[in-house]
This record gives structure tokens, sequence and C-alpha cells, in this order.
């Protein structure tokens, strides 16, 4: 296995366990893209080893101090993983997060299980020799029906020209319809050959957990609702009606077929295909008001009204949403941004109070489940925000 010299800068982080080296850390040596190397310090001795790659990241690192970089690594690291799930997820859940990438000690790497289905998430293709050893290890322990591979590159690489293997089947077979999935006992349907976004946020589960006593009776809007998980969870458990919006037609149509899938009469549910701004500025001018609103906006998107960014539009966000919020009516937001710490995110939602001219009262903070641990090597492991408030 070739050297790969790191600075002393980058060896007191690695022997901190943290996962990456940058490319301006390497004092000497290099890999090919996707070749294991060893990390070794400025007087010789040995860090740990890992995937060379040639992008933002010089190194992923799989393995610290004297471990070796092969399979029984890699397959010790995937059976720690899968133990933790099987001793956090309920039989009532079969979408969950598998293995959660730098949180696992697997960096870059990323498995999402749907009831028989596993999708893999690669974020470079330099990571592609691990896939022999992870299809193998996900056949013998799991005997999925397809396992499907896709890649989320990071912005800061160039777009790679080829990828090998190409995005698409590595094993099994591709599911003829939507794959049924189980979360706390409501069904979802999903494409697990369609990710890395394949219908369904896990993420949120512990989100649509807590609030699930809490629907009874309520008007409930929806935004940003995607295939309406929230909308579904909420009507399921007694939400008296619901509206979900969301710019995607295509996602609103499915978020329609999730409720077909629970039986859920929808007589009291609309689906509304629009700008979230555009919606709430109608809701407050024809003064339709709400009980519960959920805010669970991607951190970037772009629509004919403009660019949307959370840092910069969620004061504007919350401020138009409590215009449309009843008396003791509650809001939820998020934010999936990991750079963005908790103490800048409620301040945002404060400011957005404040210029509805709203009191609330900060009523639950949550984040992603136990299938998405935070490593406390890992800065950004709590990337998820939510917050609920309740407002005057
Ligand atoms: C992060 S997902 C929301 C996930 C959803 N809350 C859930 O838990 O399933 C973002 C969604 O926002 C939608 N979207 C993006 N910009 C929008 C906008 N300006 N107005 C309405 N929807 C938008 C996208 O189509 C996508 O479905």
């Amino acid at each position: 296995m070739r050297a790969v010299t790191v600075n002393g800068y980058s060896a007191k982080w690695l022997r901190k366990g943290f996962p990456w080296v940058y490319p301006k850390e390497v004092v000497k040596g290099r890999g090919n893209p996707g070749e294991w190397v060893e990390l070794r310090d400025e007087r010789g001795e040995r860090l740990g080893v890992g995937i060379a790659d040639s992008g933002w990241l010089a190194v992923r690192v799989f393995g610290f101090g004297d471990a070796p970089g092969d399979a029984t690594t890699l397959r010790g690291l995937l059976g720690r993983a899968a133990a933790l799930r099987d001793a956090v997820i309920g039989p009532e859940t079969t979408g969950y997060r598998l293995v959660h990438a730098e949180n696992d000690g697997l960096p870059g790497v990323r498995v999402d299980w749907w009831s028989h289905h596993a999708t893999v998430v690669l974020d470079s293709p330099a990571l592609a020799p691990i896939l022999p050893v992870l299809v193998e290890w996900l056949i013998e322990t799991r005997a999925p029906r397809g396992i499907h591979l896709c890649y989320r590159t990071d912005p800061r690489d160039a777009a790679p020209s080829r990828f090998d293997p190409a995005p698409g089947l590595l094993d099994g077979h591709v599911p003829t319809d939507d794959v049924r999935v189980l979360e706390r006992g409501v069904t979802y349907g999903v494409r697990p050959h369609d990710g890395p976004d394949v219908g369904l946020y896990a993420d949120m589960r512990d989100v649509r957990a807590w609030l699930e006593p809490t629907w009874g009776g309520t008007r409930v809007l929806n935004t940003f609702a995607y295939t309406g998980a929230f909308s579904v969870s909420a009507a399921f458990n007694g939400a008296a009606e619901t509206v979900s919006v969301d710019l995607s037609q295509k996602y609103l149509d499915r978020a329609e077929a999730n409720f077909r899938l629970n039986e859920l009469a929808l007589d009291a549910h609309e689906f509304v295909a629009e700008d979230t701004f555009k919606a709430l500025d109608r809701f407050r001018r024809t003064q339709r008001m709400f009980d519960r609103v959920i805010l669970d906006p991607p951190s970037y998107s772009h629509s004919r009204e403009g660019t949307w960014s959370a840092k910069k539009d969620l004061p504007r966000l919350v401020g138009a949403a409590a215009r449309v919020i009843d008396a003791d009516g509650w809001v939820v937001v998020a934010s999936n941004q990991g750079e963005m710490s908790p103490r800048d995110f409620r301040g945002l939602v404060l400011e957005g109070f404040k210029r509805a001219d709203r009191v609330a009262q900060e009523i639950w903070v949550g984040s992603q489940g136990p299938d998405f641990p935070a490593s406390s090597r890992f800065p950004e492991g709590r990337y998820l925000k939510v917050a609920v408030w309740r407002l005057d």
C-alpha cells in the first residue's frame, strides 16, 4: 500500500479520529483516486488507512492507527452500523438509514434500507472499491431484492467525466412499482432506484413521531411538502384537514398516492402546486388560517419567484407563516444545513416572529433519529435542527 505523509495539523486531527485529509495537508506521496493508502506523520508513524481521491478531499479515512485497509475493516464497520439500527428501529418501521457515512466510520458512504431494497449513495466515484465488500455484506446479512447505486458528488469537485460503476442496479432487480415502506405503521411509497431522493426523508421520523399525538382536529398547512409525509402522518393521526404545498406537481401526485396507500379519504386534503411564499401570501389575503404550519424548506431552491436560501429567507418565511397561524397555533420549523448552528437557526426563527409581531413559546426542539447518528469526531454530524413553537 502506498504511503501518504500528512502535515502536523492533519496528523493532530487524524489522531482525534477526524475522517478527512485535505489536499493541502499532504506533504509527500499520493494515491490514485480509489486506491487504498496508508497515512503517516512526518516522522513516519502510521496514523491510519483510507481511500485516496483527487478532488476537494485527498483521502477519506476508514481506519485509524494500525487498522488494516481491507474487507475485515469494512465488514467490522458495516456490522457495527447494522447493530445500532437493529437496536433502535422497531418492527413498525421498515425505511431507515443503515449506514450514515462519516458518522458510522464509513466516510462518503450512505446506505438507506427500504423494506427489501438498499440504496447506496456514494459521495465520490473514488469510493467504488468498497462496493464489492458492501454488496456481498448486504446480500449475506439482509438478502435485498435490489441494491441500487447513485452518486451525490460535492459541488466543490469537478463533475466526473464518467462513473464506474454507472449509477443503477448493482444486484437483484429494479422494483416494478413503488416499494411500500412503513414508518411507525404509516405506509409510504418510495423508489429506491431513484436515489438519493427516493420519496421519504427518514431523518424526520422522530419529528413526525413527536407530533403524532398532537394532530387531532387540527387544520394543517404543510409547505415544501415533497411527497407529503407530514400531511399523511397528520391525517393518519386525526388532523381535520391538510393543505400540502410544493412547487412540483409530480411530488404532489406521489403525496396523493401516499394518502391512498393509507386508505385516507381525500375530501379534506388539498394538494397545491405553487411557490410557498405565494401560497402563504394568498392565505393571508383570504384570511385562511391554520392550527399547524410545517416549514421544512430545502437549503437552496430556484423557482420563477426567485432564488430561496434558508439563511437569507428563513425570517421572511417564518414571518409569512406566522400571519396565517391562529391563536395558540403551532409552527414546525426545520433546517438541514449542517453549517448553520442551532443558535443561528433560533435567531432567524425569532426574527421571523418579530417581523409578524407575534410572541411565541418554544415547546420542543428535535433532530434526526438514531439511525442518523452524529459522531463526536465529525462536527457537522448533528445537521438537522427542528423546533416547534406555539404562537400567542
Ligand atoms: C427538503 S424537501 C421537503 C421534505 C418534506 N418536508 C418531507 O419531510 O418529506 C424540499 C421540497 O421543497 C420543494 N420546493 C422547493 N422550493 C419550493 C418553493 N419555493 N415553494 C414550494 N416548494 C418548494 C421541492 O420541490 C421539494 O419537494
